[in-house]
């Protein structure tokens, strides 16, 4: 039967046990996470580290409050890497072809010239900008982008620069094959139409598009101040039940995509789209919930967001934010004595040290992120109303890694007033 090992755990537990079983080795990476109506998560687990697992030290070494139990996933679904490397496959077969049938030599560094990832919005697949460097591929023209395009098994094909400098973070795209830059994207049951040459999609925050949909947000007023096509407007609207949403935009292009994915959606009636620079926003003592989905930081925001926030009441702010963590220390050779007492004294000398000092860091930069943002944000609102107020730090959610040390946070801070 084809089924894999896997640690069930609690939704809110299951990045820090994620981090934890990677940096030990025994994180499965073949296979996707698979998710369960009740909030829980299935990790896969290699085979091999069964034997060796001790449920309860793991629980206590991790996260001492969570709940963790061995399961197995039937039939368990191929990771997203595992896909793309095969759909990578097919891409060298499609390009190795087109070589021979020119004459030309298959070698590693034209392998190395493939590019490896890519986003892929319906028949359009976007490559990036690092590949097809090596002189060979020039004179194939158009021939090389048909090769691509059959091996991706897409119908368009767009290469992405960096996103440009200007206020609106356009991205710099080029058509490669097929003139019509326009792409239907679906997540989640939302369609977002854009134009890719116009606007930015950030493919890497569908968790937390997700976990927007799961948010009861029924009988709420919610302002987004940074709503690009609708990445979270859509999902504050369509499956968390927002009763308003009020969308802030600046960007023309993103604001045509975004109103014609309110429309497609069927959900225009509960959205007022405002255009221009969100700090000039007229709007004050409304609303229950403030996203501010902008990074590196949002900080520019912070102001404006309070002033939202109602007054009697207050609410809850989501506040994103890169956070950039110092590198651990270098590791000398493990300790001859180890702390049996302490929870990972179980685990074996030299196996402990390095990943849990790596998360400690980031737990540390983490913590004082978020206890700074919340001291900073209860000044703010203080100021603003001419009384105090009192935040807590309710969540941080972990979107994704930039970089090895800087990651994609997001705080949900409770802002209320005393
Ligand atoms: C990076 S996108 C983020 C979109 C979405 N929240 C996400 O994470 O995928 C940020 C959006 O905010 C808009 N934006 C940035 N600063 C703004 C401002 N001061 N007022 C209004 N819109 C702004 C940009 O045009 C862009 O569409």
């Amino acid at each position: 039967m084809n089924s894999v090992p896997a640690l069930r755990v609690e939704r809110r537990f299951a990045q820090t046990y994620r981090e934890y079983l990677e940096a030990r080795g025994v994180w499965q990476p073949r296979y996707r996470v698979q998710k369960y109506s009740d909030g829980t998560v299935a990790l896969p687990l290699s085979q091999n580290c069964l034997p060796e697992l001790d449920l309860h030290t793991l629980k206590l070494t991790v996260a001492p409050g969570s709940s963790i139990s061995i399961v197995y996933i039937q039939t368990p679904t191929l990771s997203k890497r595992e896909r793309v490397m095969s759909d990578n496959d097919k891409l060298v077969k499609a390009l190795q072809e087109l070589l021979v049938s020119h004459g030309e030599r298959w070698s590693e560094e034209l392998r190395e010239d493939v590019p490896h990832c890519w986003q892929r919005h319906g028949d359009l697949v976007l490559i990036g900008e690092g590949c097809f460097l090596q002189p060979v591929w020039k004179s194939m023209g158009l021939e090389l982008w048909q090769a691509v395009a059959h091996g991706l098994g897409c119908k368009r094909l767009a290469q992405i620069g960096r996103v440009s400098g200007d206020e609106f973070r356009t991205p710099v795209v080029t058509m490669l094959l097929g003139e019509d830059s326009i792409v239907m994207h679906v997540d989640n049951r939302i369609r977002y139409e854009f134009d890719v040459t116009k606007c930015m999609f950030s493919s890497g925050n569908i968790t937390e598009k997700l976990r927007i949909a799961s948010f009861d947000c029924s009988g709420e007023t919610v302002v987004d101040l940074y709503a690009g096509i609708g990445y979270f407007t859509l999902p504050y609207l369509v499956h968390a039940g927002a009763a308003h949403v009020h969308a802030c935009e600046w960007n023309p292009h993103a604001l045509s995509a975004l109103k014609r994915n309110l429309e497609l959606n069927g959900v225009s009636e509960r959205c007022t789209v405002h255009e221009g620079d969100n700090r000039q926003l007229r709007l004050c003592d409304l609303a229950d919930r403030v996203n501010l989905g902008l990074i590196p930081s949002s900080r520019e925001g912070w102001p404006t967001a309070c002033r939202l926030l109602k007054r009697d009441a207050g609410g809850i702010l989501h506040v994103h934010q890169n956070v950039t963590s110092s590198p651990p220390r270098p590791t000398g050779p493990a300790p001859l004595t180890h702390d049996a007492s302490s929870p990972g004294g179980g685990q074996g000398a030299g196996v402990g040290s390095e990943p849990s000092q790596k998360s400690d860091a980031q737990r540390e930069a983490r913590r004082r992120w978020a206890e700074d943002t919340a001291a900073i944000i209860a000044s703010l609102l203080c100021d603003i109303s001419g009384k105090p107020w009192r935040t807590s730090i309710r969540h941080i959610e972990h979107v994704k890694s930039y970089a090895p040390h800087i990651h994609h946070l997001v705080l949900d801070l409770e802002c209320r007033p005393r």
